[in-house]
């Protein structure tokens, strides 16, 4: 089973957007379960729009998986985040070995047995829960945008990488980073730059796919609709097409 967590410790890089859109596009050909830790809740919302449950309760055993879990029109399934979750990764996080939590959840409910994909939407920061899914997961990935402060994040987040396979997780794999919200008009110079600049830095880190800044995927976020189904013939989907075909010759 592969787990993908998408991470990026700077805000609104299309951590939600890659999430939601992975989870439907690998979902075409696999069994896919989309996890929301945020508590911001984009992704739920963005997906089956609100939930009583959250991941929270599952992490904590309060809840079962099967109480927890929500379909998403057939395509993928979803646990869903909420607010309480904040309050809930505070709990955890002050526990002894906290940082196995999700791997110890997902082996015990024999999730593997269930799906061949995990995607996990992460909050903008190295939080206590994007740390259980450095453990838990297969395979990171990076979106950023092309901005100073989004790749500032990224030699932290490649520690992090680089602590946890040497202590825990030595499978653990970088899938890549790569720039969404991407203009390449005249007018951009300074996109172009800063992904030279990046690839010069990260070598082969860096996929060869960037997303451009397109609003049908703004939109299809709106709708509740991941943008393959929403608007198929956009530079969205073809973006993020051709995202995931690349991801998917790394897995
Ligand atoms: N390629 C794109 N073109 C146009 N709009 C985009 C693109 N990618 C993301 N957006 C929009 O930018 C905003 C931020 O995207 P998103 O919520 O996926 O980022 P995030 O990294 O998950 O943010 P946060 O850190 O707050 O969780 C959203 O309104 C989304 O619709
Ligand atoms: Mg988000």
């Amino acid at each position: 089973m592969i787990v993908l967590s998408i991470m990026n410790n700077k805000g609104g890089v299309s951590k939600t957007v890659t999430s939601i859109n992975a989870a439907a596009y690998l979902s075409k050909k696999n069994r896919v379960l989309l996890i929301d830790f945020d508590a911001q809740a984009n992704s739920t919302g963005a997906t089956i729009e609100s939930s009583v449950s959250h991941v929270g309760e599952w992490l904590t055993g309060e809840k079962s998986f099967q109480e927890v879990v929500v379909k998403y029109q057939n395509q993928f399934d979803v646990l869903p985040s909420g607010r309480p979750l904040q309050t809930y990764a505070k709990a955890i996080g002050s526990e002894d070995d906290y940082q196995f939590i999700l791997k110890e959840r997902i082996e015990e409910d024999k999730l593997n047995e269930r799906y061949d994909c995990i995607v996990i939407d992460n909050a903008p920061s190295l939080t206590t829960l994007a740390y259980t899914t450095f453990i838990a997961a297969t395979h990171i990935l990076i979106p950023s945008t092309a901005e100073e402060f989004s790749i500032a994040g990224i030699p932290n987040i490649l520690q992090t990488v680089a602590n946890v396979q040497k202590r825990y997780n030595p499978g653990l794999k970088v899938v890549g980073i790569f720039f969404s919200k991407y203009h390449s008009s005249y007018r951009s110079r300074i996109d172009n730059d800063m992904v030279a600049g990046t690839k010069e830095a990260y070598g082969d880190l860096v996929l060869n796919t960037t997303i451009r800044n397109n609003v049908a995927i703004k939109e299809a976020m709106a709708y509740r609709t991941p943008v393959f189904a929403y608007a198929p013939n956009s530079a969205g989907a073809e973006d993020y097409e051709a995202l995931m075909e690349e991801v998917i010759t790394k897995l």
